[in-house]
């Protein structure tokens, strides 16, 4: 590097005041890898001792949640209503982050020589948690990278058709969208109502759009517009007897939910940890089921593409970010030590309260089923005469609540998106019915 713009001591932590400085260098970073280690332990016993008193799934008043919450390093008392855009880390995940890059700044040898062989305990991970076998897990970076694989590596010929809905995310139409540029395969859009009213109204009606030449179904299962879960079970069995393949866009899924692959029976479904479960940005995971990986062609190609038996072949991308993967096993760990079941009712269980709150105040209108098979952890809504914006708004600064507006005017989207995840409490979720109620009083 250049001498003159090699960064002092001083430009580095330049805009840092000294108490911050002391708080960073505490948080982690010059802590040793042992000690980031006992820190992890620590967090887990206190899991475990919570587990032991809550043996029911709920504790009467939110202890056991609020006791959860403090795994998290949120500043300022934010309460982050927004995980469906990006979430936060749990501390032994930062932890374990931190750990693994440690060993790159002190011993780089390791990063080569150690830390792959850790890829293979996380794949492993990630496989039971999703009830996969690790032959079919394909580390990726994120769901778009995913759904590009799969648009990408079936052998498609023009004219076959591609069957999407019409609530797609950009990173799973726009895989199709190039395919159908480069190959002239057909994009057809199923509509998906707003909410549906059943799982037969959106089996039904993919059933119809299906024809001889439609090869793949390509749908969200966690729709990022209107929280919709689509029932992949029923989907995937309506399209096997079909001979239709099925793509599952899952971004939120993974942490969310508790996922099962056997059960769903997709063929490809992609997932982005950074969401729900608590992983860094930048790794994301593919399912692949083990009868399908014949038809993919790997996207990305160096050693191993042709001679790996399994999903591996679909991921030989040369030198990864490691710790980026280590730090997603230790959020599968931090899931699994309260439970994906857990997890999951307890993300409903406020869901669904944030839905009956909503649907008792005049003027807001659901986008978000109040069926708990077709929803989860993302409720849309919005509220005639006030605007979504001035909601996300009102919420950030009267609370420091972080929601977020979604959707699109023009095709009767657009609204307000929440994310009810682990480290809410039902007094979160007053707080901000307290906060529409108070827009609606006021609407001009
Ligand atoms: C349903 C859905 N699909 C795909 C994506 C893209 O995710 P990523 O940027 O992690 O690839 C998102 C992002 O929010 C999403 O909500």
């Amino acid at each position: 590097m250049d001498q003159k713009i090699q960064p002092t001591f001083e430009n580095r932590f330049k805009g840092l005041s000294r108490r911050d400085f002391v708080r960073y260098l505490l948080a982690g970073s010059a802590l040793s890898v042992a000690s980031l280690g006992k820190l992890n332990a620590s967090v887990y016993q206190s899991i475990t001792t919570l587990n032991q008193k809550y043996i029911e799934d709920e504790s009467p008043d939110g202890v056991y949640w609020d006791a959860i919450g403090k795994h998290f390093l949120f500043k300022d008392r934010l309460i982050m209503m927004n995980n469906g855009t990006v979430g936060p880390m749990p501390k032994p995940v930062f932890n374990t982050l931190i750990k693994s890059f440690r060993i790159q700044v002190t011993n780089p040898f390791d990063v080569y020589n150690f830390i792959p062989r850790k890829k293979q305990e996380v794949r492993t991970k990630l496989a039971s948690f999703i009830n996969a076998s690790p032959e079919e897990v394909v580390i990726t970076r994120n769901t778009t990278e995913g759904m590009n694989f799969v648009a990408n590596g079936l052998d498609l010929k023009e004219g076959d058709e591609v069957l999407l809905s019409t609530m797609e995310h950009p990173g799973g139409t726009h895989p199709w969208k190039l395919k159908a540029k480069r190959y002239g395969i057909k994009i057809k859009n199923v509509p998906i109502g707003l909410p549906p009213k059943s799982v037969d109204e959106i089996v039904d009606g993919f059933r119809k759009a299906i024809t001889s030449r439609t090869k793949v179904i390509s749908i969200s299962h966690t729709v990022y517009i209107s929280g919709l879960i689509s029932p992949l079970k029923e989907l995937s069995k309506m399209a096997h007897e079909k001979d239709v393949l099925v793509l599952a866009d899952s971004a939120h899924g993974i942490g969310m939910l508790s996922l099962d692959m056997k059960a769903l029976g997709v063929d490809f479904f992609a997932t982005s940890p950074y969401k729900w479960l608590g992983a860094s940005t930048g790794v994301g995971l593919l399912y692949v089921k083990k009868g399908v990986q014949d038809k993919l062609w790997p996207t990305i190609a160096t050693g191993g593409w042709d001679s790996y038996k399994d999903s591996r072949k679909f991921e030989t991308l040369g030198q990864r970010a490691d710790a980026l993967t280590i730090a997603l096993g230790e959020a599968v760990d931090f899931q699994n030590a309260i439970g994906k079941e857990r997890i999951e009712r307890r993300v409903k269980t406020l869901a669904g309260y944030l839905k009956r709150e909503l649907s008792k105040i005049p003027g807001v209108v659901l986008h978000t089923s109040q069926d708990a098979y077709l929803s989860g952890g993302l409720t849309a809504f919005h509220v005639e005469g006030v605007e979504s914006q001035n909601i996300v708004n009102y919420l950030r600064e009267k609370y420091n609540i972080v929601v977020r507006t979604i959707g699109n005017k023009r095709e009767g989207t657009h609204g307000v998106r929440v994310s009810t995840h682990i480290y809410v409490s039902l007094k979160h979720v007053d707080m901000l019915i307290e906060g529409i109620k108070h827009l609606v009083k006021h609407r001009s």
